[in-house]
């Protein structure tokens, strides 16, 4: 049985009524939310310009089919209309999201443009299984048999999008619907234009996502307010503030239309309605018991390295950390094992080769590099290698929904700024760490897993929820707060303020030594 409730612009003939009413739905939205496990899916960094594949790789991802604009449609522009399902008969109220069917410029031209997304590889065969990439054929017993995939770090809006098709909670009535999914590869599409084009070519898919997205009557609900997105690339990639055409990037996520959507991302930049989702590794496992297996594996191994690298160094950027980080690694002996991606690049996105060194490493080290974050952080997580981190903004102000807050539980932090002055011996450093305490934190490593993986979308999760189950939970959980604060007539605005919201990410977030100076 389902009500049909129309919310008049803050007026109400029967206020009492009305807000009894208003309380208990959002009270059931809010704190009786019983969120079921979601299907899965998932993708890494890997370059394979040998491999070429057909375009039937593009066989397995479904064309959106255009639907006239919507101009027209009779929608009053001061209406807030919500359909509230009832929640007795219906598992899933306060869940329903509405996948918008864009026109194919925005996602099904871009994965058949693949010969060009990057520069200087292919990267057809990475859209292959969803996203994963291709298989991992000789997983050397390295790697448990399945589940291992070539997966490039990039590929997220595919993964996400391939798996929001098997949510259980999709609707085709987008006046049911908590959240509206706006499924545009902006990645993939800017990845193309990011290096000798102009500003209008990169910003074409922006301004003409916009244009689409307003056109819509969804749009007119709550202004983008209930929208959301997913970038498989760096936010940084998307802030470009003026049309210099020496600065970097697009303009998208600088467009105001965007500043009122929540949009997810593998690194967010200090707007609060930016959330960070975990890179795409090569981890990929179709069932619980999958999980169960590798976890075990990983805690049990014996470990040789105190600590590890895998990495290259940035001897053009001059406040980079790497170059020290490299001297020290080079100069512990034994005790550090570096995997260097200048001399052997192959091997830092090789799965087998890149988990052949962390499983054996206790720690591993993750310093910033073109941006403040790595894809390699999630490859250390899967491998039981425990985290150290550099810089506040690399992970700890970054994957709120996914890490716990107390970043000593799992995590070595290390100031760039005593790398910096020579203050701290690295080796010095995790030395203290007692073989009792380094078990307990590569335990929490462990819990870890399930929750930064995508798991395969062909199968499902009974136990666990995985990366895109926590990301959709929040989601949910974050539109129909918005919508409550916006039905209650007071302004949202500060779930999507202008940048400089560091400190109020890291809010909650403590640990044995404070992580200030923050810039
Ligand atoms: C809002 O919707 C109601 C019910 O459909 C309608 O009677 C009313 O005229 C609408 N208000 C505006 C401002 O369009
Ligand atoms: C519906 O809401 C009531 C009251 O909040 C709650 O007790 C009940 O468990 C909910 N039912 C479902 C199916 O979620
Ligand atoms: C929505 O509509 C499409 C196309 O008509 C259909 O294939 C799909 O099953 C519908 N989805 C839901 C959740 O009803
Ligand atoms: C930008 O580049 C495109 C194609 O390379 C070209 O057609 C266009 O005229 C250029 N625009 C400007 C403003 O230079
Ligand atoms: C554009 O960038 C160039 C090179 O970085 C710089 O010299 C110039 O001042 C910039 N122009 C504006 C308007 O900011
Ligand atoms: C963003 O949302 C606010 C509040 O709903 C609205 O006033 C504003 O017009 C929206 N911006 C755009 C570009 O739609
Ligand atoms: C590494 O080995 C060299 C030579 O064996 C020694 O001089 C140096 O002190 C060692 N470095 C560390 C950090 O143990
Ligand atoms: C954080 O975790 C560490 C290690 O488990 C513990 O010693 C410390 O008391 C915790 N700090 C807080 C504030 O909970
Ligand atoms: C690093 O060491 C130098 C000399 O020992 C000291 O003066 C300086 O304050 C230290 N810096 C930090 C950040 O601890």
């Amino acid at each position: 049985m389902e009500k049909k409730l129309i919310i008049n612009g803050g007026h109400c003939h029967n206020q009492f009524w009305f807000t009894v009413l208003l309380s208990f739905v959002f009270c059931f939205l809010l704190f009786c939310f019983d969120y079921s496990v979601l299907y899965s899916s998932n993708s890494g960094v890997s370059f394979y310009s040998e491999k070429t594949q057909k375009a039937n790789q593009l066989a397995a991802i479904d064309e959106p089919s255009e639907i006239p604009d919507s101009q027209n449609f009779p929608f009053p522009e001061n209406n807030v209309s919500l359909t509230i399902v009832n929640n007795v008969t219906d598992p899933c109220s306060g869940k329903y999201i509405y996948v918008h069917r864009l026109p194919r410029r925005f996602n099904v031209d871009v994965l058949e443009d693949c010969r060009n997304l990057v520069k200087w590889f292919n990267m057809c065969p990475s859209l292959m299984n969803s996203g994963f990439g291709p298989k991992v054929e000789t997983p050397q017993g390295v790697l448990s048999e399945k589940n291992w995939f070539e997966t490039n770090q990039f590929m997220l809006e595919l993964i996400f999008h391939q798996r929001i098709k098997q949510y259980e909670c999709l609707t085709n009535d987008s006046s049911m619907a908590s959240a509206v999914y706006i499924p545009f590869y902006a990645g993939l599409d800017v990845g193309r234009y990011l290096w000798g084009y102009n500003v209008s070519v990169r910003d074409s898919s922006a301004f003409g996502i916009v244009h689409w997205l307003r056109k819509q009557r969804e749009w007119n609900r709550m202004f983008g307010r209930d929208h959301f997105f997913v970038a498989g690339r760096i936010a940084w990639d998307f802030r470009r503030r003026i049309d210099n055409e020496s600065d970097w990037g697009s303009r998208l996520m600088n467009l105001p239309e965007f500043m009122n959507i929540t949009v997810l991302s593998i690194e967010s930049s200090s707007w609060s309605n930016e959330f960070a989702v975990p890179y795409p590794t090569y981890f990929h496992p179709s069932s619980d018991i999958d999980v169960i297996r590798w976890q075990k594996r990983v805690r049990a191994r014996k470990r040789r390295h105190l600590f590890c690298f895998a990495g290259a160094p940035r001897p053009t950027m001059k406040d980079s950390i790497r170059g020290e980080i490299i001297n020290q690694c080079l100069s512990a002996n034994q005790t550090c094992r570096f995997l260097d991606c200048k001399a052997e690049g192959n091997k830092c996105n090789t799965p087998v080769e890149v988990i052949k060194v962390f499983r054996d490493c206790k720690f591993c080290l993750q310093p910033p590099g073109d941006s403040y974050t790595r894809r390699s952080t999630f490859d250390s997580i899967i491998s039981g290698c425990i985290p150290v981190f550099f810089h506040p903004y690399s992970a700890y102000a970054q994957y709120i929904w996914y890490f716990p807050k107390n970043y000593t539980k799992y995590s070595v932090y290390i100031p760039e700024i005593d790398i910096k002055t020579g203050n701290v011996s690295i080796d010095r450093a995790l030395s203290r760490y007692s073989e009792h305490r380094i078990k307990a934190m590569r335990k929490e490593v462990v819990k870890l897993i399930p929750k930064v993986i995508y798991a395969n979308p062909k199968s499902r999760f009974e136990r666990y929820e995985d990366a895109i189950d926590i990301a959709v939970k929040r989601v949910l959980e974050r539109v129909n707060k918005v919508g409550e604060i916006t039905r209650e007539g007071k302004d949202p605005s500060v779930e999507f303020a202008a940048g400089n919201q560091w400190k109020s990410k890291l809010s909650g977030i403590v640990g044995d030594q404070p992580l200030e100076p923050l810039f």
